[in-house]
């Protein structure tokens, strides 16, 4: 029955009966008596609670609305809310389930556009690191090698010095550009593209340990660039914020899908704010159906642990 319905009929039924009741066997006299002005007071208070019952029924299902629009967030798809309560409500709360798919498969797609054209820029930026700046250091180290050849004792070891720097330079630019563009993942495939992470991030008094599973479900290419993201993610937060000793990455084949677990052993998360990074972990995660839970690890620390669908992504 309608909201409208509901409060109309108990508001009509409460003064048919009261103008039913002054018309029959209830007077009410001038000055009112005392049994009268009781009738009168008794009758009032049962209309009105009669109607505070009502609103109140009616209105939960609002309120529940109201709370669920509040803490909505399409970065973490929950529950819809369940559709029910007078006619009016179910209609909003249905309105707002549809509403709210819709926000959130126009946000993936945006997302998707944004992250799809944010990896076209990273290969041009990498492919320009390597073959432009690349090869004019390279250029330069040749040189340098014929004028240390041609140099005079005195300046020998400056030009050796210089060598060294440009060198360094070099590996700088290169390492740059694996970074940005995870080659690896599309020569070695996922696998060794984690190895080859877990071996990159370990350095300066943090050991990062892998376990790949052998086998795994095939997955598209997204959801390989999805797991391999959020793993360097989760190992540049590791190495920046956590000041852990010993992290670990794994992936597990589950049976529908796999599941990738980033543990550190550092001091955890606690309450910062989510920056750009978890944020872009939540966004990756959307576009490939996977669900992403980062909390505190078994003991201490910070885990993440990301579940993709086998076939995720579009
Ligand atoms: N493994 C971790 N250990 C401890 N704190 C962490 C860890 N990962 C994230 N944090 C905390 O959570 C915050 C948000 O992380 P997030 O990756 O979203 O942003 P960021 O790393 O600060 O910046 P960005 O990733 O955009 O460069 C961090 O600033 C840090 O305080
Ligand atoms: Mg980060």
């Amino acid at each position: 029955m309608s909201l409208f319905w509901r409060i109309f009929s108990l508001n009509a039924a409460g003064l048919v009966v009261a103008a039913a009741m002054l018309l029959g066997p209830v007077t009410v006299s001038t000055p009112v008596l005392p049994a009268e002005a009781l009738v009168v007071v008794v009758g009032l208070a049962l209309l009105l609670a009669g109607n505070a019952v009502v609103l109140r029924l009616g209105l939960a299902p609002l309120r529940r609305l109201g709370r669920a629009m509040a803490d909505a967030d399409l970065l973490r798809p929950g529950a819809r809310e369940v559709v029910a309560g007078p006619a009016e409500a179910a209609e909003l709360i249905s309105t707002y389930n549809s509403m709210l798919d819709r926000l959130q498969s126009e946000r993936a797609a945006g997302a998707a556009r944004a992250l799809s054209a944010q990896e076209r820029e990273r290969h041009r930026i990498a492919a320009e690191l390597h073959d432009e700046v690349g090869q004019t250091l390279t250029a330069v180290l040749l040189q340098l090698k014929r004028v240390a050849d041609r140099a005079p004792e005195g300046l020998r070891e400056e030009v050796g010095q210089a060598q060294e720097a440009t060198r360094a330079g070099l590996d700088e630019i290169r390492r740059i550009a694996r970074r940005l563009r995870p080659g690896v993942l599309e020569e070695l495939g996922l696998v060794s593209a984690l190895r080859s992470l877990a071996t990159e991030f370990t350095a300066h008094g943090l050991t990062v340990r892998h376990q790949v599973a052998a086998e795994l479900p095939p997955l598209t290419e997204e959801a390989e660039l999805v797991l391999y993201r959020v793993a360097q993610e989760g190992l540049t937060n590791t190495a920046r914020h956590s000041g852990a000793d010993r992290a670990g990455i794994e992936l597990t084949g589950l049976p529908h899908g796999v599941e990738l677990v980033v543990r550190d052993n550092g001091k955890g998360i606690g309450g910062s704010p989510e920056g750009a990074g978890l944020r872009g972990m939540r966004e990756r995660a959307l576009l490939v159906g996977a669900e992403l839970l980062v909390r505190p690890g078994p003991e201490r620390g910070t885990e993440i642990r990301l579940r993709v669908p086998a076939g995720g992504g579009r």
